[in-house]
């Protein structure tokens, strides 16, 4: 070492040089460690569903619905594939890049046929592939997370058994280095795919608790109601807040606030889940119009009526 430095022309090191050194050693090796189980491990930090979900007995036309109330096939079907339903390949914007969603048509080959229970939750739950990799969030597993074991179940044998397999390679995803490194994802979910609740459901009546479940955890309303920071995560303390015009993908306020959805009455939210017409008569337009299409006009009464329950406890003030 002292032969190395001199060599080198380098002073010897003094103490604290030695322990600055010797930290910087370690900082490196565990993150390339930490880095590492991201990589080739993530059920260690990310524990593998057990198989506790194959007692459960399958519903199909819970499954039918929850697919629905989930939204699904907004992101997994695609206008010009009218035929092949969930045959994947639409794209999806994101201020990263463009990503294309899967075929999660039952193929064995190409779709998702043959993969147990456990495997098709922790891809919904936690966005993790059978093999291991990170899926990007743009499939909204940060909200899926809350999903109960019963309507993954359901949705799973829904689409095993009711849709028809299409034999169609996935393209391949376009986003630039690095976030093409998908172990990156790994350290992004640590911090933003939390499975609790973002407003208060222990203080909620069971009706609002029900709306809490189809907007949080189904309907992913948040995704694009709630502002993001720069790494793209969601910033809970804003939750529903809106993202304003100018941001990518602005998309009004949810807060029943006077400037927001506070004026609508029960009716008017009722019509507008239902059929998208807005209290002056007009229809919401963008991908909200998909979204009524694909998720909300699928709601029962009891469960429109707790989805907005659930809005009317959204106050700003509180939130904050
Ligand atoms: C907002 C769009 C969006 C919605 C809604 C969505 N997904 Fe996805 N999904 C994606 C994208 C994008 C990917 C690919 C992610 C990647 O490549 O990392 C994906 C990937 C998947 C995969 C992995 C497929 C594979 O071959 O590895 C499964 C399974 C899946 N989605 C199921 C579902 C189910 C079930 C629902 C409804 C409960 C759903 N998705 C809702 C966008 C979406
Ligand atoms: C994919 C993004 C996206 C998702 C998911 C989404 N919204 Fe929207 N929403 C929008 C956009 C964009 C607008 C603005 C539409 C316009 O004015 O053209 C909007 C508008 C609205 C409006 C106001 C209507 C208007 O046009 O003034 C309400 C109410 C609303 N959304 C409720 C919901 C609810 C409830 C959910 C969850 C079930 C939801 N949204 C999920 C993007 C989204």
């Amino acid at each position: 070492m002292t032969w190395l430095l001199k060599r080198l022309a380098i002073k010897p090191l003094c103490r604290w040089q030695k322990r600055l050194l010797v930290s910087l050693v370690i900082a490196f090796l565990v993150s390339l460690s930490v880095g590492a189980v991201f990589i080739f491990a993530p059920h260690w930090i990310w524990p593998k569903t057990g198989d506790h979900l194959n007692m459960l007995s399958a519903d199909i036309e819970n499954g039918e619905y929850v697919f629905h109330l989930s939204g699904c096939a907004a992101c997994h079907s695609t206008a010009a594939k009218k035929d092949a339903p969930l045959a994947g390949g639409k794209r999806i914007r994101t201020p990263f890049g463009i990503i294309t969603s899967t075929n999660i048509t039952p193929d064995d080959e190409f779709g998702i046929g043959g993969w147990s229970r456990a495997e098709f939750a922790d891809a919904v739950r936690q966005g993790i592939s059978p093999q291991g990799v990170h899926y990007y969030p743009a499939f909204p597993y940060t909200s899926y997370i809350k999903m109960s074991d019963q309507d993954v179940v359901d949705i799973q044998s829904y689409i095993d058994q009711r849709i028809a397999p299409i034999s169609e390679p996935n393209k391949s995803k376009v986003l630039p280095f690095p976030l093409n490194i998908r172990a990156g994802i790994g350290t992004w979910k640590l911090l933003y795919n939390q499975p609790a609740y973002v407003s208060d459901v222990s203080t909620y009546t069971e009706i609002e608790q029900r709306g809490a479940y189809l907007v949080e955890a189904l309907g992913h309303c948040g995704e694009c109601h709630t502002p993001r920071d720069t790494l793209g995560g969601l910033l809970r303390d804003q939750w529903m807040a809106g993202v304003p015009q100018g941001a990518f993908n602005p998309a009004p306020s949810l807060l029943n606030t006077r400037d927001a959805m506070g004026d609508w009455t029960d009716e008017e939210w009722l019509v507008f889940l239902q059929t998208g017409k807005l209290p002056n008569g007009e229809y919401t337009g963008g991908e909200m119009s998909h979204v009524i299409k694909e998720i909300t006009s699928h709601l029962v009464r009891s469960d429109a009526e707790a989805m907005v329950a659930y809005f009317r406890t959204l106050n700003g003030e509180e939130n904050r």
